[in-house]
């Protein structure tokens, strides 16, 4: 009965949105001539990146050469005000990724331009702004809001409003936002995944990101063991990533050679 509830308020979320429209046609046809598709590959990218992942901080260490200091360190008190802002958001969403992660890249390339997809509350788009923030650089986003919890105005709640300057938000779905953030901004320091995370999602929006990621520049994918996508991708294209075990997820992250 519950899902029945959240299938159909969902549903009613695409309709109040006509922005959203061509989403829901694919969204739509996939269900009926694919549903399963989604997680193509899934054993075999666990076994695969769980034989190859390591810790955050061997990670930083060996990509960057940097020391992991944590967030409750190096800014806590835009974490704390973050932090109260999500507890007092009324609709649930997705948590914090690996911060450091994201902030250490963007710090690592001296970023300008981040392209990033999925925001929720905002957890990575606050770890990338505020090393942007530093050379006046740009984050460009895409995010769908979660449909279910009509909670558009919540989207990026934990992002302070001095950071704001330096950050472009396009609410579409990743298929329509992202050609609009590449009509703006042609190459990117560092890219981060982190939005549809069914197989042809993620390998469509790779196809995209990749080329337009700088040589040197970090590319970061979240929740790599949904599916093959990005064990494909990087297997197709020759890169040998490192795979981060982050609070029992895998994350995927190379340098672009
Ligand atoms: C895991 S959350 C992102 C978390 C965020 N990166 C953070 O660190 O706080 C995933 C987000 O991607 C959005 N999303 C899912 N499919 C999408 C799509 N096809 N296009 C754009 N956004 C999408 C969801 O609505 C949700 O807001």
């Amino acid at each position: 009965m519950n899902e029945i509830l959240r299938i159909s308020k969902t549903f009613f979320g695409y309709l109040k949105r006509p922005r959203l429209y061509p989403e829901l046609g694919r969204k739509i046809i996939k269900n009926i001539f694919s549903r399963n598709a989604a997680f193509r590959g899934k054993e075999k990218t666990f076994l695969w990146a769980s034989a190859k992942a390591i810790s955050p901080e061997e990670a930083l260490k060996i990509l960057f050469g940097f020391e992991m200091k944590p967030f409750s360190e190096l800014f806590p008190e835009e974490l704390k005000a973050a932090q109260q802002k999500e507890k007092s958001c009324p609709i649930k969403m997705g948590g914090a990724g690996a911060l450091e992660l994201i902030y250490s890249a963007c710090e690592f390339t001296h970023a300008k331009n981040v392209v990033e997809t999925g925001v929720a509350y905002g957890w990575s788009s606050f770890a990338a702004l505020l090393s942007l923030a530093k050379r006046n650089g740009t984050l460009y986003s895409s995010d769908m809001p979660y449909l279910d919890q009509n909670g558009d105005q919540y989207v990026g709640c934990v992002v302070p409003e001095k950071l704001k300057s330096n950050w472009k938000l396009f609410r579409h779905a990743d298929k329509e936002s992202l050609p609009k953030i590449f009509g703006e901004a042609h190459e990117f320091d560092v890219v981060h995944y982190d939005s549809d995370k069914a197989y042809e999602g993620m390998s469509w929006a790779y196809s995209q990101l990749y080329p337009r990621l700088r040589a040197g520049g970090v590319f970061i994918s979240d929740d790599i063991n949904d599916n093959s996508a990005f064990q494909d991708f990087c297997e197709k294209n020759g890169i040998e990533p490192t795979v981060v075990d982050f609070e029992g997820k895998f994350v995927g992250i190379f340098l672009k050679n």
